[in-house]
């Protein structure tokens, strides 16, 4: 089987998942954070190197404000749960996205934990927080342009796609090659809109706390068989 190196998960449903059990949104982003644990054991057994999830978007602050800080409140905890299993698999943790956004704490526990884990050769996993593609990529540009004015790049650079690629927060990831969405939404949401220009994308109805290992494994056998003539880099295939 041709198993993706780099599976990126959007991690949609966890609000209707809880209803559909007469409980409070809260608890399915309590189970959900849970499942994330189990799938990032699980894509590692099966062989897949990268593994990126979206969990809070640049746009997920307007929802209700108490909706917000238990999330919040869960991500202090998930991170702490995170450090252990980092240092248990080796698994190196980066966060993706605005981190200035959130609180002290959680910023700090992020640094933490992303320097804590980063020699680590086990799964390399990335957490989307406060994340939006297009607030990624003008923050690229920002960046790009304040490095041109302070002289840290030369006035003539070469805009390049690498360039461009190695400014983004994913810089020294290699693009997605499969994306899932779970609970039967088919849109990115503002999530990895330059690194999904190849990926290929896979959707279920599939409620993300209860998205399980077999699941996992029915998402990577449908890429698996799909055909294609040219790969990534542009190499023939077929
Ligand atoms: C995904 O589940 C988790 C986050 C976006 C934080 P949702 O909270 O979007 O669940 P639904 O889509 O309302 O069911
Ligand atoms: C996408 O889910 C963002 C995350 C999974 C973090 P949403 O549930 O927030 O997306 P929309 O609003 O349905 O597009
Ligand atoms: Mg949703």
């Amino acid at each position: 089987m041709n198993i993706p190196e780099h599976v990126a998960i959007i991690l949609d449903g966890n609000g209707r998942w809880a209803k559909s059990k007469g409980m409070p949104r809260t608890y399915g982003h309590t189970m959900g954070a849970k499942n994330v644990e189990e799938i990032c054991r699980s894509a590692w057994e099966k062989g897949i190197k990268y593994l990126t999830v979206y969990a809070f978007s640049t746009e997920n602050w307007s929802r209700p404000q108490e909706e917000v800080g238990a999330i919040m409140d869960l991500l202090r905890n998930y991170l702490k749960t995170c450090k252990k299993t980092a240092e248990k698999n080796h698994m190196r943790v980066r966060v993706i996205g605005d981190k200035t956004r959130l609180d002290p704490d959680i910023q700090a526990a992020i640094a933490e934990l992303e320097e804590f884990s980063r020699d680590f050769d086990g799964l390399s996993f990335q957490i989307a927080l406060n994340y939006g593609s297009r607030d990624e990529i003008r923050r690229a540009v920002d960046s790009v342009l304040r490095e041109i004015k302070s002289g840290v790049l030369p006035e003539d650079t070469e805009i390049t796609e690498e360039f461009i690629s190695s400014h983004l927060d994913t810089a020294g990831i290699p693009d997605p090659d499969l994306l899932i969405r779970t609970s039967g939404e088919e849109r990115l949401s503002n999530f990895l809109l330059w690194q999904c220009a190849y990926t290929e994308f896979y959707f279920t109805d599939v409620h993300w706390p209860a998205f399980s290992e077999e699941e996992l494994m029915r998402a990577v056998e449908d890429y698996s068989s799909r055909q294609r003539r040219y790969g990534k880099t542009g190499e023939q295939v077929l």
